[in-house]
């Protein structure tokens, strides 16, 4: 694997770190690679009240939007899960927003990976919306 892809998934492990999910015990992490090179981190930050909980891809997008970054190239996930996790609809809908054709990696912890691009995982993310 690339050096860059190895770099980011190591960020999204350090991020998995932080994770708060004492209700699913199910710790996720995100890297996400701005244009400019800059890297944002995400973990899941779950809530009691369960629906309010926010996945680890967008803690790090919206990390990243609000210092500035409005391109994205990478985006890794990591989990300790037998097969790589798949970004939930809702993340792939808020990722579409702003790099419908991001590139996404996913990896889990015994080296299991699968690679997507966000337009296989969600087509017309707007199509037909306030228009
Ligand atoms: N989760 C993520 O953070 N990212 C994903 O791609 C899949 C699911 C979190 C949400 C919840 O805290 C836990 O994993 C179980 O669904």
């Amino acid at each position: 694997m690339l050096g860059k892809r190895k770099d980011l998934i190591s960020k999204a492990w350090e991020a998995r770190g932080k994770a708060y999910a004492p209700y699913s015990s199910f710790a996720v992490g995100a890297a996400l690679r701005a244009g400019d090179g800059r890297v944002f981190t995400g973990c899941n930050v779950e809530n009691v009240s369960f629906g309010l909980t926010n996945c680890a891809e967008r803690v790090a997008i919206g990390s990243a939007i609000a210092a500035g970054a409005r391109e994205f190239s990478l985006l890794a996930v990591v989990s300790d899960s037998d097969v790589p996790v798949v970004p939930c609809g809702a993340c792939r809908q808020v990722l579409a927003e702003f790099a419908p054709s991001l590139e996404i990696i996913s990896a889990t912890k015994a080296g299991a990976t699968r690679e997507w691009n966000l337009a296989q995982l969600l087509p017309s993310p707007r199509e037909g919306i306030l228009e």
